[in-house]
């Protein structure tokens, strides 16, 4: 047993993760995905050492900090740690526009009340109240965008997604964290470029996109969109538009309801079936996490390197 210290009171730990001790002893840690990926339970190692794992996705500017992972860390020393109680900026943000794009999917326009700094692709945490919140990409380009657009799927009985598109009225607040994720369209890309999207995982890619046409990149730029039916399937316009200004632009749409078994391998193996020479493409996932991992794992091994894949499942949040 390894003892966790934290607000000056020991706790008990080891063989489970910080955030899983300290949970069981009645306190209460932000967190949401509980799988390394929102970063909500990120906190600060004061002494001690943790391994490695507790570091997972957090760039190299926050591990110098001592920042760490709540859900991922399952010390092996006795360690202090802290929380980072107002290090992450929040921002407020004014709800201007809302408006239904497919049957389950909402777009909302954010107007943040002071800059709010972003790259392509990155996501924010969406405030219900100071401890709940759940994580959104950003589908706007920053380089000419000020507002935040957001791409919403309302889960069935899903308290955040339900509160934004039913209750939240236009003109009211929106709390959001500053941009986090490392899934990101950089200012310099000359690798032909895969994108792959299912459902609302478009928004993340819609933003890079936006931003890898604009600003000139002039390789090839494969999207390939996968929804659940054909009602499903949005921003179509938008896209047929930039297909037409940008001919180095090839989008596929694919229908998951069209296909009776197999479903994420065939969406997968027509994806990666737009590369012919894998060693020099990069590929970004966003969306269902069974996709993301299924495709990460297929480009691989086709031959697209390690550090070509960027990612971001979207995973449930965790709360209860
Ligand atoms: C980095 C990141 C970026 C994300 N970006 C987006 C985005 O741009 N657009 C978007 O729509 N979503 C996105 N998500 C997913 C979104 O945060 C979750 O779907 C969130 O849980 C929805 O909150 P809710 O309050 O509506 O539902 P909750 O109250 O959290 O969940 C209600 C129930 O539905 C289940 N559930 C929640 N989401 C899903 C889902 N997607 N599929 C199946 N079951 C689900 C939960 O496990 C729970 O049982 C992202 C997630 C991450 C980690
Ligand atoms: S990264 Fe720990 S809860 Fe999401």
């Amino acid at each position: 047993m390894v003892t966790i210290t934290f607000d000056g009171k020991s706790y008990p730990g080891g063989n489970e993760s910080v955030l899983e001790s300290l949970t069981k002893a009645g306190l209460f840690i932000p967190h949401s995905c509980k799988s390394g990926l929102c970063q909500a339970c990120e906190m600060r190692l004061m002494e001690g050492q943790i391994p490695n794992q507790g570091y997972k996705g957090l760039t190299d500017n926050k591990i110098q900090a001592n920042h760490f992972l709540a859900c991922q860390c399952i010390p092996t020393q006795d360690i202090s740690i802290a929380t980072l109680d107002g290090e992450v900026k929040n921002i407020s943000t004014t709800l201007i526009h809302r408006i239904q794009v497919s049957q389950s999917i909402f777009k909302l326009v954010l107007e943040p009340k002071k800059t709010l700094s972003y790259c392509a692709g990155q996501y924010l945490r969406v405030y219900h109240s100071k401890n709940d919140f759940r994580c959104y990409s950003i589908a706007s380009n920053p380089d000419l965008e000020e507002t935040i657009e957001l791409h919403i799927q309302v889960i069935p009985s899903g308290k955040v997604s339900n509160w934004l598109v039913k209750e939240v009225k236009i003109g009211e607040q929106i709390e959001v964290s500053e941009a986090m994720g490392s899934c990101i369209y950089p200012n310099n890309n000359m690798s032909p470029t895969l994108f792959i999207a299912s459902n609302s995982g478009l928004a993340p890619i819609y933003g890079m996109l936006k931003k890898a046409l604009y600003q000139g990149d002039k390789q090839v730029f494969h999207l390939v969109h996968g929804v659940t039916s054909e009602k499903d399937k949005y921003l179509t316009e938008e896209l047929r538009e930039l297909k037409n200004a940008y001919p180095n632009l090839k989008i596929t749409w694919f229908d998951y309801s069209l296909v009776e078994t197999n479903k994420q391998k065939v969406f997968i193996d027509t994806a990666l079936s737009q590369i012919n020479s894998p060693q020099d493409w990069k590929v970004y996932f966003c969306g269902h996490p069974d996709m993301v991992a299924y495709g990460k794992k297929q480009s691989f091994l086709k031959g697209v390197s390690m550090k070509n894949l960027y990612s971001d499942a979207f995973v449930p949040s965790k709360v209860n």
